[in-house]
């Protein structure tokens, strides 16, 4: 096995990692967190990654220690960094004083100079991981658990105002430990320092292309192996880039007439958005993809389910269900089943042994994985993120069209349409308010409840509603400070407009219905179209339009979510300036039933992207 082994301690950002490391150019296998020295013979860096748990817990993933004296180079992550510690003779890691979750500011250690400066340090980074680095910058953290002492050998060569031992290293062995995360975007210095591994340290150079012709040919004969000479597979095509390219893929391997392709309304898409597909499908020249309507079956399987896991799990369901209809109906032969999976649906649905699960995706319900683990699922893009399935998409010549589209959750939505089973009321709650007024603003608990995630584990909490005079900068330091003060308030939202006075709108009862959904769809398009002509750069990677369950005179609440991001796992709110926010009121109060609007300022973590 040659370039970078990512061992999986069950971080949401294990094969962020991995590929942050293609990025680089370089190849990269993520695998089990105990993998030994022997499975890892002719690799040149072994990166371990953070996890949900805490080293502390008996039973928490461990390294084989055996990979401590392969002479590699190791860095930990986090977790990994955590891990390192407490393995090593002489390392302790505690419970912290206090949690660090988003950005911290990061501080190389006194001495610890970049080599081109010149004078004389107390410690030599010799290896080089934090060339090019500067004295101070911002990385993403994510901790309750800290490095309270170094291990025999160690060094600690950064530190944040929280954390002291932010990153630690020992010289001679080349294992280093860093307890932010190097892969996501928001640490400004994060690809410099796994660049730095990957070429400094360990000494990396190849070069490795996720949309090479090379690359997108082991990708066709991997088809061709899981799906043998005589079998066909039927897609289940969402319109999507993933299932979209998945098809393409499967297709140009085995020919289009071994791929058959079925689109399904399930009644929870986007208005007019089943004639645009189909007609986008002929257009790139696929022969046999046909449409087949289930909103009927879909609305019976949400029915009056108000939880949103198993909302999820019931649309799922409703899939396979339909799925095995039409199996049913094909002519006798051998089909397999091709999904357009990629990797955030298996680590976000608890995939991969030790991660946590955020939310289950709709294909990564248990069937499914049984029918995954018998061989009859092909899936071609599972070791991928989204960029990278553009991009191969791209280089399969796929329409622009197909590929630059926003991405579309499988239960469409559905998982946009809040429900409750029980009325609620407003809520004030002091310590909300106080950290608010600090920023001239009015804060109160709005009684509805989001997923999110923190600290790599799943939450469902609530939401904390702001009032008052918008001001980008003020809202963008107040929305962190509130998600970091309050531990049941996993989102932030602001009052952006409504046809009566706030104090009229209450939480209603509320199940899924055809008339929500129309109410919802069109306000959706409202939103895409004012979006479409602002956003002419498309900065923005997805806008959620989610509708709430808190009424006035029978009319509901619809929140916009408009976030920036590279590949869903973490994001950014999108700051929208005033006037479009305006421009947005305008039009979607003027759908009959909709009476208010808010604007999601909450990044990715603490809320996840979709509400449900
Ligand atoms: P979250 O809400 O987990 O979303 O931050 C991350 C990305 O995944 C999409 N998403 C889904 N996609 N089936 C899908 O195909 C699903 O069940 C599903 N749930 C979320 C979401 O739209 C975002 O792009």
């Amino acid at each position: 096995m040659h370039g970078i082994a990512v061992l999986d301690a069950g971080g949401q950002y294990c094969h962020l990692l991995a590929r942050r490391v293609r990025e680089a150019g370089i190849q990269s296998h993520v695998l089990p967190i105990d993998t030994s020295s022997d499975a890892l013979s002719g690799i040149s860096g072994i990166i371990i990654s953070g996890g949900p748990r805490s080293v502390t817990e008996a039973g928490s993933p461990r390294i084989h220690p055996s990979i401590l004296s392969m002479g590699v180079p190791i860095l930990g992550i986090c977790y990994g960094h955590q891990l390192l510690a407490a393995t090593m003779p002489g390392g302790v890691v505690q419970p912290s004083y206090s949690s660090e979750y988003g950005l911290a500011k990061f501080r190389l250690a006194t001495g610890l100079k970049p080599r081109a400066t010149g004078d004389t340090p107390r410690v030599t980074d010799e290896a080089g991981l934090f060339d090019e680095v500067p004295e101070s910058s911002r990385v993403w953290v994510s901790h309750g658990d800290s490095v309270e002492t170094l291990p025999d050998g160690f060094v600690g060569i950064g530190s944040t105002d929280d954390c002291a031992v932010a990153a630690m290293m020992h010289a001679g062995k080349k294992i280093y430990g860093v307890q932010f995360h190097p892969e996501v975007t928001h640490t400004e210095i994060g690809q410099q320092v796994l660049r730095n591994f990957i070429r400094n340290v360990c000494r990396c150079e190849s070069v490795w292309k996720p949309s090479s012709a090379e690359t997108i040919e082991a990708i066709k004969t991997d088809v061709r192996a899981a799906v043998g000479p005589t079998k066909n597979v039927l897609f289940f095509v969402s319109g999507g880039v993933d299932s979209t390219v998945a098809y393409k893929l499967c297709a140009d391997a085995l020919g289009q007439d071994r791929v058959h392709g079925v689109y399904v309304d399930t009644g929870f898409m986007r208005k007019n958005e089943s004639a645009d597909v189909m007609g986008a499908y002929e257009k790139a020249g696929f022969r046999n993809v046909r449409l087949r309507d289930a909103s009927v079956e879909f609305l019976a399987a949400v029915g009056s389910e108000t939880n949103p896991e198993t909302k999820r799990k019931q649309i799922g369901a409703a899939f396979l269900s339909v799925e095995n209809d039409v199996l049913a109906d094909l002519p006798r032969g051998d089909w397999l089943l091709g999904q357009g999976t990629i990797y955030p649906d298996t680590i976000e649905s608890g995939g991969t042994r030790e991660s946590a699960l955020i939310k289950t995706h709709h294909n990564r319900v248990p069937e499914l994985l049984l029918r995954i683990a018998a061989g009859e699922i092909v899936e071609p893009l599972v070791q991928f993120y989204k960029d990278e399935v553009r991009e191969i998409g791209r280089a399969l010549g796929l329409p622009p069209r197909l590929i630059e589209k926003q991405p579309f959750p499988g239960p469409g939505l559905a998982v946009r349409f809040l429900c409750t089973d029980a009325p609620a009321a407003w809520s004030e709650n002091a310590t909300l308010s106080q950290v608010a007024s600090a920023f001239n603003l009015t804060a109160r608990v709005l009684p509805i409840r989001g997923v999110g995630v923190q600290g790599d584990e799943r939450t469902y909490a609530h939401t904390a509603l702001l009032t008052g005079d918008y001001d980008e900068a003020r809202v963008a330091e107040l929305s962190p400070a509130i998600t970091n003060a309050l531990r049941d308030v996993n989102r932030v939202v602001f009052w952006a407009g409504s046809k009566g006075s706030i104090d009229e709108f209450r939480v209603e009862p509320t199940t899924t219905s055809r008339e929500g959904l129309d109410v919802l769809r069109e306000a959706d398009a409202r939103v895409r179209d004012i979006l479409a002509e602002y956003d002419t750069r498309q900065r923005i990677w997805q806008c959620p339009v989610v509708m709430l369950p808190l009424k006035r005179q029978g009319e509901s609440t619809i929140a916009i979510r408009p976030v920036e991001s590279n590949d869903g796992m973490t994001a950014q709110y999108s700051k929208l300036p005033w006037p479009v926010i305006e421009r947005i009121r305008t039009a979607v109060l003027a759908v009959p039933g909709v009476g208010a609007l808010l604007y999601d300022v909450t990044n990715k973590p603490p809320a996840t992207i979709e509400w449900e």
